[in-house]
């Protein structure tokens, strides 16, 4: 079965980051993001991943190269301007690049959950879409979706203002589409998925399919973040991560969560703790870097300190002695 990956956006609440950089190609734990999609889709029985991508096309295809990835085919599809989320599939259907029953994926999730199970589930049910859903605590981040007893969905609505009593089922961005959903997209605008077509396949064919394991959205500061403690959990006891030939002064103090890309530099007495320094970042002494992420070839000057969420843009530099919270450096 073939997926079809989003990884068209701008990722804007990740820039100054993603201004020069799609989000599918940041790297998390020092490996670029869309490599993980492509493993766990292949591990579920995927041998064509078909990348959608618009914004920044080339830095995606210079990643996964054309041909196969191991093992797994990987083909592109560019739209010539954003499509939105179903003009993005339907461009794919329209240059012949998707047949039949396929999936469709956010390409900013970060997941274990079992895609073959859903593609079962899909079967089984006779449904023209099935989306898989994600318990969560405030659902005003996403696609909330109510459901029936039978599975059938019978509401879809993007990032609700209200909130619902106690937990609720949300998009986990990941489908499966019967190849005749996308005749009800119309040609020639943008067009969104959980806008357009979702509340407009309700009744008609659209089921919602709760899915077991870890699943996160990485595309804020936060969540990103999160999902760096994750992947350190799992192979890193110190939650530490240090890439080739970088330079760490005896006198600092990483962690818990730190990634230092390659060739990074942390001078004596700097902090870095829940931080993220992409390759080349330099902090430098006694600075802190808390909740933070530091962009490629940045600098973060002596005696600074950057907490809640402070995004530092590729080659940006922070003045000594700075304090920065929340705050975003263009580079
Ligand atoms: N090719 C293409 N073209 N891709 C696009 C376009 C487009 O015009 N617009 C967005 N995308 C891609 C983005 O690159 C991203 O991978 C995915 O579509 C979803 O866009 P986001 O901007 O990340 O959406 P979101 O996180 O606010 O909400 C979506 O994801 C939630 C789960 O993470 C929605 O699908 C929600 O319903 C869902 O709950
Ligand atoms: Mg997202």
């Amino acid at each position: 079965m073939q997926a079809l990956v989003l990884a068209g956006g701008e990722g804007t609440r990740l820039r100054p980051l993603t201004t020069t950089v799609p989000k599918p190609v940041l790297p998390l734990a020092n490996r670029p993001f869309i490599t993980y999609m492509v493993e766990w889709l292949a591990s579920h029985g995927f041998d064509e991943v078909v990348i959608a991508c618009g914004f920044l096309a080339d830095d995606v295809r210079r990643v996964l190269g054309d041909g196969k990835w191991n093992g797994t085919r990987i083909r592109y599809v560019q739209e010539p301007e954003p499509r939105g989320t179903a003009g993005a599939v339907r461009f794919a259907v329209a240059e012949g690049l998707l047949e039949g029953r396929f999936a469709v994926l956010n390409g900013d999730i970060l997941t274990d959950f079992d895609m073959s199970a859903l593609c079962r589930a899909h079967e089984r049910k006779g449904a023209r879409a099935t989306i898989a859903l994600i318990e969560v605590e405030d659902p005003s981040a996403y696609g909330l979706v109510m459901r029936d007893a039978d599975g059938l969905v019978t509401e879809f609505l993007e990032k609700p203002t209200e909130k619902p009593q106690g937990g609720a089922f949300v998009n986990a961005g990941a489908y499966v589409l019967e190849r005749e959903v996308i005749d009800l997209v119309p040609d020639g605008r943008p067009v969104s998925l959980e806008r357009e077509v979702f509340p407009q396949l309700v009744g008609n064919g659209l089921c919602g399919c709760p899915v077991q394991g870890y699943w996160l959205d990485i595309g804020t500061p936060e969540r990103y973040l999160d999902a760096t403690r994750h992947l350190l959990e799992q192979h890193s006891p110190d939650l530490v991560l240090v890439g080739d030939g970088c330079e760490v002064a005896p006198g600092a103090r990483l962690g818990p969560v730190a990634v230092l890309g390659d060739r990074c530099r942390v001078e004596a007495g700097a902090v870095l703790e829940r931080a993220v320094l992409f390759e080349g970042a330099r902090v430098e002494r006694e600075a802190i870097v808390r909740d933070s992420i530091v962009g490629k070839d940045a600098v973060v000057g002596a005696g600074s300190r950057l907490e809640r969420e402070t995004i530092v843009g590729h080659g940006a530099r922070v003045a000594p002695g700075a304090t920065l919270a929340g705050a975003r450096v263009e580079g």
